[in-house]
């Protein structure tokens, strides 16, 4: 008898596929269920809490996810869920049949919890119309949107292929050649959509997919993003849902007004990823990886890897800048640049961008030096400020009326 059912191979793959924990804890965790399960029946999912690989609430979520998605999914009118494609933090896609058509879909299905914000609903199905007015071989085409049994699910063009993260997990590096080619068709992707005023806001390895002839696609394009994600990744503890390793920093700070510049500095931080092996900023636990989003300045992606030119190190930087106004302005002049480099020239845009930096520092008399001031801890600073000097105002105030009363 195999100690592991198909519930424990589900629970594994999307243990890892949501981020919760790596490849190699699962395959420690599966060896030891082997052996423990033989003895006793134990459930894969408590054995990796035993093993503190997830924390209970964790593998608990995963289990509710798994047994309520795959049955609604099922329940959704036209289409044949054919078996599940993966799982990221917030959803399981599914491979499906459009009925109709006869033609094969994807489907996202996203966690009830969803639904039961009403602003957040509104917002998935105005945002799903927008995406609906996109066409351009770089982006994962919306097919449609809905509800079914309470879930809201969101309907897309299959791609079959794999996605950067697929490769970047198993410690792969590209070539400087190949991901350039790659960042210039996800570009290409993000300008189309600043042209018709939508913002993706989850610009990483896992939302882009490579087909097999090579044509690159941005997934999850207008899906809209639930704002308490961000929370949530902030709440949880080690090993977070959506580890927030290429989210910008104005994101961060919840800035309401997002655009395309957010974009940008997702694929930047991508970028870096594919060229260096690593993420642009690593660290134990989500909140320590944000904070380093806002205020560590970037290794310089040629100092990792010295193959790389000097021009595409100087346009990650740029892409990568804490402040938005530093970064490219949009996606145009950021394949300005890229296809410069493509083509053996220097990037002009970066140049520009270099030297009038320098020159304002300069002129500002100051060392060129990190300059990322964290307006929160200047705010908390104003406020110490303000409460000492209330304190010693009344304390003034008090001497005064005490020396009045005397006299
Ligand atoms: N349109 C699609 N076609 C085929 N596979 C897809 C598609 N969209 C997503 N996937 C697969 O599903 C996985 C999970 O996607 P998703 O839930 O969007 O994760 P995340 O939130 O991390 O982006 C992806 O890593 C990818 O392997
Ligand atoms: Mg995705």
């Amino acid at each position: 008898m195999t100690a592991e059912t198909n519930y424990d191979t589900l629970f594994g793959v999307m243990a890892v596929d949501s981020g919760l924990c790596t490849k190699q804890e699962l395959q420690k965790s599966q060896k030891k269920h082997k052996v423990e399960s033989q003895a006793n029946p134990i459930l894969l999912s408590d054995l990796m809490v035993a093993m503190g690989y997830l924390t209970k609430s964790q593998a608990q979520r995963l289990l509710t996810d798994i047994k309520t998605s795959k049955s609604s999914a099922k329940k959704i009118p036209g289409y044949k869920i054919l078996g599940k494609l993966g799982a990221g933090a917030m959803a399981v896609v599914y491979k499906a049949n459009q009925i109709s058509l006869n033609r094969t879909v994807a489907i996202k299905l996203l966690p009830k919890r969803f639904s039961q914000n009403p602003e957040y609903v509104k917002r998935f199905y105005k945002e799903g119309q927008a995406a609906g007015k996109l066409h351009h071989n770089n982006i994962v085409q919306a097919i449609d949107v809905g509800e079914a049994g309470g879930y809201h699910y969101f309907v897309m063009e299959y791609v079959d292929g794999k996605t950067i993260s697929d490769d970047l997990v198993d410690g792969g590096v590209y070539e400087e050649e190949r991901a350039l080619d790659i960042v210039i068709q996800v570009a290409r992707a993000l300008e189309h959509a600043t042209a018709r005023k939508l913002v993706h806001r989850d610009v990483k390895p896992k939302n882009i997919m490579i087909m097999a002839d090579g044509t690159v696609k941005l997934a999850d394009m207008g899906l809209a993003r639930e704002t308490t994600d961000l929370e949530t990744a902030q709440d949880e503890e080690g090993k977070a849902y959506g580890t927030p390793y290429y989210i910008a920093p104005e994101q961060i700070r919840g800035a309401i007004d997002i655009d395309g510049r957010a974009d940008i500095y997702g694929l930047g931080a991508t970028f870096y990823h594919m060229v260096t092996g690593r993420v642009p900023f690593m660290a134990d636990d989500s909140a320590k990886i944000m904070k380093k989003h806002l205020r560590e300045r970037l290794v310089p992606p040629d100092h990792i890897n010295a193959s790389l030119t000097a021009g595409t190190s100087e346009v990650i930087e740029i892409m990568m800048a804490k402040r938005r106004e530093d970064r490219y302005a949009n996606a145009t002049e950021l394949l300005e640049d890229l296809e410069a480099i493509r083509d053996g020239r220097p990037p002009v845009q970066a140049r520009k961008r270099f030297d009038v930096s320098m020159l304002e520092k300069l002129e500002e008399g100051d060392s060129v030096q990190d300059e990322t001031d964290d307006y929160d801890e200047e705010t908390i600073a104003k406020y110490r400020v303000a409460v000492i000097a209330l304190g010693a105002f009344s304390g003034v105030l008090s001497l005064v009326i005490l020396l009045m009363m005397l006299l």
